[in-house]
């Protein structure tokens, strides 16, 4: 059974690889999933915020003792709030590579171009075989339009490319305006992956404490279709490789997003629900249902349900939005 696949240039055994998350973060936990199969690996975030504070506390603290700084930063989380901090991120990526073998992602996150970028060459530096810029925009503020949100992610795609060895693949929300015509933007400016999607983290009211409550919860499949479209709509249509996250917790998981033309599918709350001895299950399931189904390879599959290979490619569209309303009846 032909598993392989290709991620933005690195060739895998399969295509089930640990997603961002504190899994990377315990090195035992890292040598289980690499015990357990695990294709490659992601790091958790180290965030821009973190960054630009560090590099401005360090440029204030040489300039001057100007109070400005320290209010503008106190709304964000301090930094203890963080499981590591920038000089942590990079001492723990270097042990990570130095205990396993597989390909280590690294995580960058944030939202405006900017000097913190080039912390991607540190990165680089520490080892990481690839990175996953990741693009965590709210887009909240009246003043800023979509186009201007499109651009700021297009420049600091091309700041962190700027230089770097190492391929990056940039993951994304579904909630662009035209998500087509934007990952194809960022395909332009060579953008190695394309890593679809973000969860929106929701946020809810606490009526009487009149506070915003923050509550993480895991996935399960039922959030696995709006990547499989996202998905279909880039296969073939794209240079980037393509990386399914969110909601994918089974091996029928796995095939839906290699049909719709995902290279790679990352999971992380099956892993944590689970165990990262799961990865194992859901690859054996895989085999046995590709077996069972008569497929031979991963790649005579990858994309055969893509917008581009189905035939009717309206199914993506209204076509099936119009059907389906039609369809519902009283029970
Ligand atoms: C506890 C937790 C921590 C996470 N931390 C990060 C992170 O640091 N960076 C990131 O890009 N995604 C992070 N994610 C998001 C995951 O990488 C993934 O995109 C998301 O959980 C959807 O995949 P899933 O359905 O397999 O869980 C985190 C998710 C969880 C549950």
């Amino acid at each position: 059974m032909d598993l392989s696949t290709s991620y933005l240039g690195i060739s895998l055994p399969h295509p089930l690889v640990p997603g961002a998350s504190p899994l990377a973060d315990d090195l035992d936990t890292v040598k289980q999933l690499e015990d357990a199969g695990a294709a490659a690996i992601v790091l958790r975030s180290l965030f821009e915020e973190q960054i630009t504070r560090e590099q401005e506390a360090t440029q204030i603290h040489l300039e001057s003792h100007d109070d400005s700084f320290a209010e503008a930063v106190s709304y964000f989380p301090s930094p203890e709030s963080f499981v590591l901090g920038p000089e942590e991120y990079l001492n723990h990526l270097r042990r990570v590579k130095q205990s396993v073998r597989i390909p280590v992602i690294a995580s960058l996150n944030g939202m405006t171009p900017g000097g913190w970028l080039s912390y991607a060459h540190l990165i680089e530096q520490a080892g990481a075989d690839a990175l996953e810029l990741n693009v965590y925009h709210a887009a909240t503020d009246l003043e800023t339009s979509g186009t201007e949100v499109e651009r700021q992610t297009i420049a600091m795609l091309r700041e962190v490319k700027r230089g770097l060895k190492i391929p990056v693949a940039a993951k994304l929300f579904p909630f662009f305006t035209a998500f087509a015509h934007f990952a194809l933007q960022l395909d332009a400016a060579g953008a190695d992956g394309l890593v679809l999607f973000n969860r929106f983290y929701d946020v809810d009211i606490d009526i009487k404490e009149l506070d915003v409550l923050r509550t993480l919860h895991l996935s399960d499949s039922s959030e696995l279709p709006l990547r499989l479209r996202g998905i279909a709509a880039l296969a073939g249509r794209v240079k980037a490789s393509l990386a399914v996250t969110g909601g994918v917790h089974t091996a029928v998981d796995v095939v839906k997003s290699t049909m719709a033309g995902a290279h790679v599918t990352q999971m992380v709350s099956a892993l944590l629900k689970n165990g990262p001895g799961y990865l194992r299950k859901v690859r054996a399931d895989l085999e046995a249902w590709m077996e069972e189904n008569e497929w031979s390879s991963l790649n005579e599959m990858r994309g055969n349900m893509s917008q581009e290979r189905v035939p009717n490619p309206n199914v993506y569209g209204r076509a099936n939005y119009m059907l389906m309303l039609q369809s519902w009846e009283r029970v």
